[in-house]
């Protein structure tokens, strides 16, 4: 594990595609494992910038999302179909049939799962994971308690998400109670990871999942266990962490 501290938002998204740029160039074909929500959205923006100025070529890229809303349909504006359209694919050159998130629709959500770990396998597998982290250590929709072993599979959110959530809805009613997601063997199994994480609201679990024993109660603890795992943040997430910590190269910028 690595950690990069950055001192703003758009630094923390500007650090964040610096390295997926980097993964793009030198695999033109890599697949990619991306995350919704508030915090990668300054990560989309800038490689949106990118591509726009100096043609970063998503045409050989292909992305697999962690997670969608169950009964969420694409074209509903609250979907994750629907945030990646807006937040990034129509600002770049990817191809439709390229981009793969689970389908929230579906009628057997065992037989959905199934389906989308085996094209994730047939594109070879997740190159490079990006994620986010919820207030209760969640990645993707992982919650605490969660099954180290599992793959993708219908989760129901905790109280906490649903309430984190409810910002992007009218009100907390509606905001659906479960949603199909990659599990932490989907994750775990990618090459490389980044987490992303800003705001003073993700600093204990930012904590968890750095120093914290490695526990499912603290989903994004497993990641101390990952191979190539990054995380990028703003001083604010960052802000329990200690100075050093044995084994963890951190990087101020
Ligand atoms: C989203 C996802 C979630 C979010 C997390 C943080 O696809 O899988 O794990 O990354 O809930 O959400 P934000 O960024 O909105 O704080």
């Amino acid at each position: 594990m690595r950690i990069i501290i950055t001192d703003s938002y758009e630094n923390m998204g500007l650090e964040a595609a610096n390295i997926v740029a980097g993964q793009i160039y030198l695999k033109p074909d890599s697949v990619l494992g991306l995350a919704t929500g508030s915090t990668p959205v300054s990560m989309y923006q800038r490689l949106a910038a990118v591509h726009k100025s100096v043609g970063l070529d998503f045409s050989e890229v292909t992305t697999f999302n962690l997670d969608e809303y169950i009964g969420m349909a694409p074209e509903n504006p609250q979907s994750y179909h629907y945030f990646m359209q807006e937040y990034f694919f129509r600002h770049i050159n990817i191809r439709p049939e390229n981009v793969f998130l689970p389908d929230g629709m579906a009628d057997d959500v065992v037989a959905e799962g199934n389906r989308y770990e085996k094209l994730i396998a047939a594109k070879g597998g997740i190159d490079l994971q990006v994620l986010g982290i919820g207030q209760n250590a969640h990645i993707g929709f992982n919650e605490p308690d969660v099954k180290f072993a599992a793959t993708t599979h219908k989760v129901e959110l905790d109280e906490e998400t649903i309430q984190a959530n409810s910002r992007f809805f009218k009100n907390s009613d509606e905001v659906p109670r479960y949603a199909i997601s990659m599990g932490i063997k989907t994750i775990m199994m990618a090459e490389h990871v980044i987490l992303l994480a800003n705001g003073r609201n993700k600093a204990e679990a930012v904590y968890k999942a750095v120093c914290g024993d490695v526990t499912p109660e603290a989903p994004a603890s497993i990641l101390q266990l990952h191979r190539d795992v990054a995380l990028i943040l703003d001083r604010e997430a960052a802000a329990l962490l200690p100075a050093s910590i044995p084994g963890v190269p951190i990087r101020r910028k």
